[in-house]
């Protein structure tokens, strides 16, 4: 087996992988031939040669212009918000709508350690993040009499727990057959001065997951494609495990989406920080696309209109409607999506066989983005949504100073109060409110169940 592992690893100078061969025993030899015989050695080296052909940010921020929209305060919407209801509702009802929940990532900002949708992120009921968003499609797919399903993207980091986690938990009431865990790929990280793959250990590869762009290439190899497509879903919600607040399958997002016969349709937020960390949806050359906070170079991101706004207003929060057949034309392309380079602090195991921990940058890891996705659509715009009734994402361990679980829970908090009192509920100040999305799955579905003049004066989770 060595030998022919060599054979494949030396012709692009890998051959370090093998150091530590003849100290594993046996299990270990088979885990590692797995973990080489999976890489893509070709594509690996390209990428290491190509490291220094980044594309041109600057140049690009300067030539973009802002993403035909529609905006919140409606002025120039080609469709009505009730025309965009009635469209998305038709859809839904008609079973057309899938879900795609990516949750791959191995969330290291947070440092929970389990997969994050495992977190317990009820301000009240201390649900899960998972718990709250498949009851959201639940509770999506009663309201209009139809079947949604789920397809859940894992990553090797997350798969088995997540796995017997919606096991455990019997799916939380999603029926089995719409349900379709479907595991991403792994990339290697390089030595970033010498493009060899790092050992994480002597018998093991430092891989990780390859980026929620990974996500078009395992809808293909699973069959999950191939699922969707033969159960008549034309478009897919598309939504991120960390943010509780999401609207899943709204009707009106989704009617925007349809009525403009667009192939992918990010939501969008109005920037008020200049350097919020968001990337940006623009414009270029009559394409939309994502450039991210880090790409945005400080002028562009200041740059402002005559009338005072932003130009590169519409913030990312990476919830997106995408079309079946975009997924299909390109998950038969080439190259598929492009990576992302990220220079990182990588440990890994030296010639010598220690463990080196770095103090600085000194690995690249590769990422895909599904927003890469945006230029090849036809139609593409954006909508805007409200953040305080969509985007409240868990990134960071307690004491940073955004995108806490004390923050993620105000905003929780905050939603459901309002409303409350907007079905005429009356919340004493400080006390904690959180409804499931099974009991009322927005402030019109709760004003049929909660009885006028309703007094809350202490924490209260509101479930059937
Ligand atoms: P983030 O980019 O915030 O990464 O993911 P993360 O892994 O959750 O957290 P950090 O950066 O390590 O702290 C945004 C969403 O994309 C998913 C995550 O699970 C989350 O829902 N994701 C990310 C994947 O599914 N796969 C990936 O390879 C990366």
């Amino acid at each position: 087996m060595k030998e022919s592992l060599l054979a494949q690893l030396k012709p692009f100078g890998q051959e370090h992988l093998l150091a530590f061969w003849d100290r594993l025993d046996k299990a270990g030899r088979t885990e590692l031939a797995r973990q080489i015989e999976a890489l893509d050695m070709p594509l690996v080296q390209r990428l290491y040669e190509r490291r220094n052909n980044r594309s041109d940010f600057r140049a690009l921020a300067d030539r973009a212009s802002p993403p035909p929209a529609i905006r919140r305060n409606g002025a120039n919407n080609p469709f009505t918000p009730e025309q965009a209801r009635a469209q998305g509702a038709a859809a839904l009802a008609a079973g057309q709508i899938g879900t795609i929940l990516v949750a791959g990532g191995q969330g290291t900002r947070l440092g929970f350690p389990h997969p994050k949708g495992m977190y317990p992120i009820g301000p009240v009921s201390k649900r899960t993040l998972f718990e709250i968003l498949v009851g959201k499609i639940g509770a999506a797919a009663r309201r209009y009499g139809v079947r949604i399903p789920l397809y859940l993207m894992t990553s090797p980091a997350t798969d088995a727990e997540t796995r017997a986690f919606f096991r455990e938990q019997r799916r939380f009431g999603l029926p089995e057959e719409d349900l379709f865990v479907f595991c991403q790929g792994t990339m290697p990280a390089l030595d970033e001065a010498t493009g060899k793959i790092l050992l994480e250990t002597p018998g093991r590869l430092a891989l990780s997951p390859d980026g929620h762009g990974g996500m078009l290439a395992a809808l293909a190899r699973s069959g999950a494609l191939d699922d969707l497509e033969s159960r008549g879903i034309r478009h897919l919600f598309y939504f991120q495990v960390d943010n509780p607040l999401v609207e899943v399958c709204g009707p009106e997002f989704l009617g925007y989406h349809l009525l403009a016969g667009s192939e992918f349709t990010p939501q969008v937020i109005a920037k008020q920080d200049p350097l919020a960390r968001l990337g940006v949806v623009v414009q270029v050359d009559g394409r939309l696309q994502v450039i991210e906070y880090s790409d945005l170079h400080e002028d562009a991101a200041r740059r402002r209109n005559a009338d005072g706004t932003l130009t590169h207003w519409a913030g990312s929060p990476a919830i997106h409607a995408i079309s079946a057949v975009l997924l299909r034309r390109l998950a038969g392309s080439a190259e598929g999506l492009p990576f992302h380079y990220a220079r990182k602090k990588v440990p890994y195991v030296d010639a010598a066989g220690r463990q080196i921990t770095p103090g600085e940058p000194n690995a690249l890891k590769f990422e895909r983005f599904i927003f890469d996705l945006l230029p090849a659509a036809r139609n593409a715009l954006v909508v805007e949504i409200d953040p305080a009734e969509g985007f409240a994402p868990l990134k960071n361990a307690p004491g940073a100073v955004e995108d806490t679980e004390e923050m993620v829970q105000k905003m929780m908090i905050a939603q459901h109060r309002r409303w409350l009192e907007r079905a005429g509920a009356d919340v004493a100040e400080g006390a904690a409110v959180e409804i499931s999305p099974l009991y009322a799955l927005d402030a019109e579905g709760l004003k049929r169940k909660i009885a006028a003049g309703l007094r809350i004066t202490e924490p209260t989770y509101l479930r059937e």
